[in-house]
């Protein structure tokens, strides 16, 4: 198998192990003959698969029984929905957002559909380059829960201490640092993450919530509803087989390689190792707040930006791929997520100071 560095913000990269567990897979998994692609989600089989998936998640994150966990497909954008849909009580109901970057303008963009929404905290006069200090937002004390963006994948920008978060009823979106590094899931009402950066395949979100917070809700369609999906191990309708299954694989794989205190080890080493190149050099940026740096996403700029299509096709010669930033923003970002290892970030740093030396 040749295998290229995949620094892709999303769908990300897959550990190779899983890759070649699943090659071996899919034409008869454990002998049965066929592929998990093609057995009924209803069948004892994918069951199994489905329960040992979720509860390995549970295991990884230490999440308690006060919650419950949920697999929903639409990603990580119907949650920008579903979460005002269904923990608003009216359209007159208050709910407060962080505005800490480009997804969590698309949130709030949703959530002003169902409800009224304040702005607890901002960064956007800061061109989003730091994240609010958790003692500077202000929450109002009607507000039904409070939204945030934990890590933002554009912007490459991220909450990294957790110590002082306020006791208000937190949501956040985790799509892009999931399984980074443990997390205390006891100070959120509820979590959600798309699944295609640190847990596998795109299309599926898992959400992790307050079992005290799902309620029915009458007028919405059953698809729409938490409850629905809590009443039914998420299986009232055909789940997303193929992805629940593959991220079953992916916890497999974390568990096996000490979980998420060692991922965290590795995730760190990783990004110190390419924020320290980047700092020390003159002719690649990052001009984020050092305590807002994300673990997960790195943007950077070259000095001179002229050569970012030299650099990019160069990059990609050398088997390092999807180093584009985001289009709204330009430049270069290297997403090292779980699935890229530590050689991968060397390599990329070796051929950021052989195209330095050739070009600066
Ligand atoms: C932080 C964050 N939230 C939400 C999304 C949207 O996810 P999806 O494409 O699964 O809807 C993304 C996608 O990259 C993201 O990075």
């Amino acid at each position: 198998m040749s295998r290229n560095y995949n620094f892709c913000a999303g769908p990300a990269a897959i550990p190779e192990e899983v890759l070649s567990q699943l090659k071996e897979e899919i034409p008869d998994w454990k002998g049965k003959g066929l592929s998990v692609m093609e057995m009924s989600h209803r069948s004892k089989e994918f069951v199994e698969i489905a329960e040992t998936a979720k509860q390995d998640f549970i295991d990884l994150l230490k999440i308690n029984s006060d919650y419950e966990v949920l697999f929903i497909q639409g990603g990580a954008s119907l949650q920008f929905s579903m979460v005002p849909m269904n923990l608003l009580t009216s359209n007159k109901s208050l709910c407060s957002y962080l505005d800490v970057g480009q997804w969590s303008k698309k949130a709030i963009k949703e959530a002003k559909k169902f409800g009224l929404v304040e702005i607890s905290a901002s960064s956007a006069d800061e061109s989003y380059k730091k994240y609010p200090d958790p003692k500077s937002w202000n929450i109002d004390e009607n507000s039904l829960f409070t939204h945030l963006v934990l890590n933002e994948t554009i912007d490459g920008v991220s909450l990294r201490n957790l110590e002082n978060l306020p006791k208000s009823n937190l949501v956040a979106d985790c799509s892009s640092c999931i399984l980074s590094e443990p997390l205390d899931v006891s100070k959120f009402g509820m979590l959600y993450a798309g699944a295609q950066k640190n847990i596998g395949p795109s299309g599926l979100a898992i959400i992790v919530i307050k079992k005290e917070l799902i309620k029915e809700k009458e007028n919405l369609p059953a698809m729409m509803q938490y409850k629905t999906y809590a009443d039914s191990d998420s299986m009232y309708n055909t789940p997303p087989t193929f992805a629940w299954y593959l991220s079953g694989m992916v916890f497999k794989w974390l568990k096996k390689n000490g979980g998420l205190l060692n991922q965290k080890a590795v995730n760190e080493s990783k990004a110190n190792a390419l924020y320290s190149f980047i700092d020390e050099s003159s002719f690649y940026m990052n001009d984020i707040d050092k305590v807002s740096r994300s673990l997960m996403n790195v943007p950077f700029l070259l000095s001179d930006d002229s050569l970012n299509s030299k650099f990019l096709s160069e990059a990609e010669s050398n088997g390092l791929l999807n180093l584009g930033g985001h289009r709204s923003v330009g430049g270069m970002r290297a997403s090292i997520y779980n699935g890229v290892p530590k050689e991968g970030v060397d390599s990329l740093i070796s051929f950021m100071k052989e195209f330095e030396k050739s070009n600066g």
